[in-house]
């Protein structure tokens, strides 16, 4: 089977997606696929570029690529892709969008504003929500263009920058507990990871990516609270439509886990979270890449 391996694009995590396919091409089981290479930028050329694969294994990561814009390509050229389909791509884009999703359903996710803009009042709105915050362009990843904030002198230049990679921004109240990740394979929860940042105290692009980063290791948590984020895990996967495999990031806070967002084509580079979550399971890259296929095609 020719499988096209889908990288690169055009979003702020152009490079990250690069590593993600470089490293998903070396891990393909070479006896069962013929990897190939397809760097995309923008859309135009997608469909010359996927004419002869049988299916596209996605190596994208944010705007033009996770939110469900080349899914609904691949969708219209008849051509089978890894993940989550169209709209849960697009749902989980989007922070906002899937944060109202969440609260309505009754799974905790911390407070937040919805910005356009650095608009009027929004030092007072943020004093209620509480410093420290972090804010974020709404549909962003990999921490580009996101910053904590502790004070209001930080606030503006920090939406400001936000507003620079996107049209809109979230402030989203911190919650100090610890970061853990949970990734899911084919609706099943893989051991789930602490996340404990090295260099700048919290998990900003360079804890993420640099190697020794961060700390990350599967957590040991008591029985009850990891009922409880296994549930919550669960149930934000099926609530927001996920498919195949996602990754649902939290923060744990008195036994509380706080969802701060699921994503659809979590990083599969170096230092990624989900190839360490299935290792931590007995599940190396080739059998992950091997899965993530089979339950796509099914
Ligand atoms: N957005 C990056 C790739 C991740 O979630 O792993
Ligand atoms: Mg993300």
């Amino acid at each position: 089977m020719k499988v096209g391996v889908i990288m690169g694009g055009s979003s702020s995590e152009r490079e990250v997606s690069l590593m993600t396919g470089q490293e998903m091409l070396a891990n393909l089981d070479p006896v069962k696929y013929e990897g190939i290479a397809v760097e995309i930028g923008r859309l135009e050329e997608l469909a010359e570029q996927v004419r002869d694969i049988d299916f596209a294994l996605l190596a994208l990561h944010g705007s033009y690529g996770e939110d469900g814009t080349v899914q609904a390509a691949l969708e219209a050229l008849g051509i089978p892709y890894s993940g989550s389909g169209v709209f849960s791509s697009h749902l989980c884009m989007d922070k906002h969008l899937s944060k109202q999703k969440l609260r309505a359903a009754g799974i905790a996710t911390p407070d937040w504003l919805f910005l356009k803009g650095a608009e009027n009042h929004l030092a007072d709105e943020v004093q209620k929500l509480g410093y420290p915050v972090f804010v974020k362009p709404n549909t962003g990843g990999s921490s580009v263009g996101a910053l904590p904030v502790t004070d209001e002198v930080s606030l503006l230049p920090a939406v400001q920058q936000a507003l620079e990679w996107d049209s809109s921004v979230l402030v989203e109240q911190f919650i100090p507990g610890e970061e853990i990740t949970c990734s899911i394979l084919g609706g099943e929860l893989l051991p789930v990871l602490g996340i404990r940042p090295r260099t700048t105290g919290w998990f900003d692009y360079e804890a993420k990516y640099q190697i020794g980063g961060a700390e990350e290791e599967v957590i040991e948590l008591p029985e009850e609270i990891a009922a409880q984020v296994q549930t919550t895990a669960l149930e934000t996967y099926r609530l927001l439509k996920c498919g195949v495999y996602a990754r649902i990031d939290m923060m744990l806070k008195d036994g509380i886990p706080y969802v701060l967002e699921a994503n659809t084509l979590p990083g599969m580079t170096q230092t990624s979270l989900m190839p360490k979550s299935a290792a931590a399971a007995g599940i190396g890259f080739s059998q992950l890449l091997d899965r993530i296929i089979e339950l796509s095609i099914r």
